[in-house]
């Protein structure tokens, strides 16, 4: 293209008459191409710097007039805030990740209880639209390059407008979208988005946020590129090597053949070393063309991908046009192996790897669906501290930075679909979640579908199954496919014809009989459990809607943790399996409704404060010697009374004392729980877990004093580094887990203390929490009580380094002030 052609003319004319709103048009002189200084791959942030108002799902006057125009009777007059001297002074201004409903009040309708009691849906019409705009420049050196707009994830039903452009409507709340937005770019001048998000529908039954939740790229290629999700690697282990195969499409999107030559190379960033590459590819591309590439590299030795050891490698895709690079596309992944045997479970890298995995939502305490990437690691770290090894992404795509974490934290990943249909919609989600997910080594299977019923145990579920496991496959022949079922799998005649894996949701039909008559069938517990629990509670209570923290209640399709671990551990066909869940979650309040607005199954409650089954869990799944004793030790008024005291140990005895007195030794039987009626009197109760004539662990539980002040510090599960606490780079959190505490130091398990919150310096309070599953507190506001003792703030860092001040108080306790230190750091790559 080194003529400015007359569609460029005319492209550039009509995206700057209306990015400029006077029918001006600003014209760059031509010039070559591909232009020096402007080739490579830029991907920016496009997080910062948005603004945000609600609009109305009936009155258009008060939804920006939209419906009212002929939005799509002319190009280019598409949404009213799209105009470039539209007044955005009334609207807020905000930062992504977003989600406008945690902000929402709680309110008590029956229509709103599944879904956390935020009023969005067809009947809250004022409170379901969400309008984003977001003005940047693109150079005008940019002239020549393709661009493109990527969201990770937009809740849900959002259209999307460029400089009065209709770009595209993506309804999916979970599945990431993108826009090749080149044509409309005004290069060399202002340019507007505009995003119209509709969270009146539902997708799921639990809550599901709103809003621009995940990250929001913008991406500038070389004509000649590795398209968005164009690089696909795949490896063969053998003992002392492996073979890696990385297909890469490239895309010619230009009206010259181009001949590219692509140059693969497989770097150990652990090691600084480059592991391997692929010898020079010479590739013609005629205009507007896709040709994909496949290279197989040797690697010599290769550190395997593993939950314990999980070892990252980097393909680097050099593409060049003339001699000069183009394009740089980068792919991590792993190597490893993988496979399902109906006998024995899941084997990785060629060993049998118990499956210890939970289900997961995406929403935590304070910032609703709207997680820094920070938060997503915690929560892997959170889970891996427990012993757990898998994570189901129950029940949808998950944000990229989950499998990041996951990658590298060592956690195994079953990645869900949402859309349960083989219509293009269905197809297309999974698609997407595919092509975007299927390097990450830690995804081990694609989940198509959950408890579907009306299908899951006939013919259309055998076909709509039949038709995504074929998509699935032809994507990526390397991983099986399965799907939660929770009946409809005995007879063998629905889905279970379309899945390599059968996947159970709890124990309705007889599992063993199941592997009696499918006996080549690989299995796996894909949901189990859904026990609740009710952190630091030990009596429930109906009007508060709390439930005790003992492993003993559960639904009648479920079953307690010791229940459902024990049948799995008992059985080796079964590959293990995702306890229903991980954490607490908004919605599906169980078994009480209102006040309660969030569920009671997690292991971990919303804030990430382990409930007592990590106790559980952490002793059956965990590699360490553990020891747990519960509950806490203040009941005054309670003396002389009998009190259930519980223990967690994978040792071999466990004795327990009063106050020194012994009340006896127990022998430890493998998954389950140890239990004393001890008649309460203050003071302390001690644990020690024998091996053989060996003390290995005491535990102690400890009546404490009155409530006397506050403790705080960053909850981490891996120690901090020792000179900071978190990036100076506007995104990173600080979790800081808020303690109240007796004069001593010991955390009061009772207290309740109301707590304000005051950050100063360069941070920014964004979410308190405190796991109470019937607190209608604000998420966002500078208060929150404490929960049986504790409560959380997330302190964000700015883009200035130094020293944050977070000042807590609560009335009659001593005020403290916590440092939190933000060290200097790089910011990515950002739209400015
Ligand atoms: C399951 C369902 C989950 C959740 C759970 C609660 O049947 O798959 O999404 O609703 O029940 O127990």
């Amino acid at each position: 293209m080194n003529e400015w052609s007359r569609r460029d003319v005319l492209k550039v004319g009509m995206a700057a008459t209306f990015g400029l709103g006077g029918g001006m048009v600003r014209l760059i002189p031509p010039r070559s191409f591909p232009a020096p200084g402007v080739t490579g791959r830029e991907r920016l942030l496009l997080d910062f710097g948005w603004r945000f108002h609600l609009g109305h799902a009936d009155d258009p006057s008060r939804d920006f007039g939209f419906g009212t125009d002929r939005q799509f009777a002319k190009v280019g007059e598409f949404f009213d805030p799209s105009r470039i001297d539209f007044d955005v002074s009334g609207w807020s201004s905000i930062d992504l990740p977003h989600d406008w409903a945690v902000e929402l009040p709680f309110e008590n309708a029956p229509d709103l209880t599944a879904h956390g009691s935020k009023p969005l849906g067809r009947a809250y019409p004022a409170t379901s639209i969400g309008w984003y705009r977001r003005g940047f420049t693109i150079p005008a050196e940019d002239l020549g390059r393709r661009i493109s707009i990527e969201f990770d994830g937009v809740f849900r039903d959002a259209l999307v407008a460029l400089n009065g452009h209709f770009l595209g409507r993506n309804l999916s709340g979970y599945a990431p979208f993108s826009h090749d937005i080149t044509d409309l770019v005004n290069f060399g001048g202002p340019n507007t988005l505009v995003l119209r998000v509709d969270a009146s529908e539902n997708e799921g039954w639990f809550y599901e946020g709103a809003g621009i939740y995940r990250h929001v790229w913008l991406v500038k290629t070389h004509p000649v590129h590795v398209p968005q999700w164009g690089s696909y690697v795949t490896s063969e282990v053998a003992p002392g090597h492996a073979l890696v195969t990385v297909r890469t499409e490239l895309s010619n999107d230009s009206d010259q053949p181009q001949s590219a030559t692509l140059t693969t190379m497989i770097w150990d960033d652990a090691h600084d070393r480059r592991a391997g590459i692929s010898a020079p590819e010479v590739v013609r591309l005629p205009p507007w063309t896709r040709r994909t590439v496949s290279q197989t590299i040797g690697i010599a030795a290769p550190l395997l991908w593993s939950t314990e050891s999980p070892h990252l490698y980097r393909a680097e895709s050099r593409v060049s046009v003339g001699g000069a690079e183009a394009d740089r596309y980068d792919t991590t992944f792993g190597i490893r192996s993988i496979r399902f045997d109906p006998d024995q479970g899941f084997f990785l890298n060629g060993k049998r790897v118990e499956l210890k995995g939970t289900c997961n939502h995406q929403d935590h305490a304070g910032v609703g669906t709207a997680l820094p990437d920070r938060i997503q690691s915690f929560r892997v770290e959170s889970l891996k501290a427990m012993g757990s090894n898998a994570w189901r992404t129950a029940h949808n795509p998950p944000a990229p930075e989950l499998l990041d974490a996951c990658d590298r934290l060592g956690m195994l990943v079953l990645d869900e679909t949402r859309m349960f249909s083989s219509n293009p919609e269905g197809l297309s989600q999974l698609e997407r979640m595919i092509r975007r997910d299927r390097n990450h080594p830690s995804v081990f299977c694609w989940s198509i579908g959950n408890e579907e019923w009306a299908v899951q145990g006939n013919q259309t579920g055998a076909r709509i199954g039949g038709s995504m496991r074929r998509l699935a496959h032809q994507l990526d022949p390397s991983r099986p496919v399965t799907a939660g079922m929770d009946s409809g799998y005995s007879a063998g005649l629905g889905l279970t014809l379309a899945v390599d894996v059968q996947g159970f949701n709890y124990q309705r039909e007889d599992q063993d009989a199941f592997h009696r008559s499918f006996p080549t069938r690989p299995t796996m517990g894909t949901e189990t459990a859904s026990a609740y629990s009710t952190r630091g509670i030990y009596q429930a209570d109906k009007d508060l809607g709390y439930v005790s923290a003992y492993d003993v209640n559960r639904p009648g399709y479920g079953a307690t943790a010791e229940q459902w671990w024990s049948f799995y551990a008992a059985r080796k066909f079964l590959a293990g399996g995702f306890v229903w869940t991980g954490f607490d979650y908004r919605g599906e309040p169980s078994p009480y409704e209102w006040p309660c607005i969030s569920s009671h199954f997690g292991i971990l409650d919303t804030c990430g404060f382990p409930k007592d089954t990590f106790g559980y869990y952490r002793a059956w799944w965990g590699d360490d010697p553990a020891l747990y004793l519960f509950p806490h030790w203040n009941w005054p008024g309670r003396e002389g009374e009998d009190i259930d005291v519980w223990c967690y140990s994978n040792l071999e005895r466990v004795e327990l004392l009063l106050n020194g007195r012994s009340l006896g030794v127990q022998t430890v039987v493998a998954n389950s729980h140890l239990s004393w009626k001890v008649p309460y009197a203050p003071g302390v109760l001690e644990a020690r877990g024998y091996r053989g004539e060996q003390l290995v662990a005491t535990v102690q539980r400890q009546t404490t004093g009155a409530a006397a002040g506050i403790a705080a510090s960053e909850f981490r599960w891996s120690p901090p580094p020792a000179d900071f606490n978190i990036a100076a780079d506007g995104e990173d959190v600080a979790i800081i887990e808020v303690r109240i505490v007796d004069a001593d130091g010991w955390l009061v398990p009772t207290a309740d203390h109301q707590v304000g919150f005051r950050v100063t310096g360069p941070g920014r309070l964004i979410g308190v929490g405190n796991g109470d599953p019937s607190s209608h507190e604000s998420d966002k506001g500078n208060i929150r009580k404490a929960f049986n003792g504790l409560c959380m703030a997330l302190v964000q860092s700015t883009r200035e380094p130094g020293t944050i001040a977070l000042e807590l108080t609560a009335p009659g306790l001593l005020a403290t002030v916590l440092e939190i230190r933000s060290r200097p750091a790089n910011r990515r790559p950002a739209v400015d």
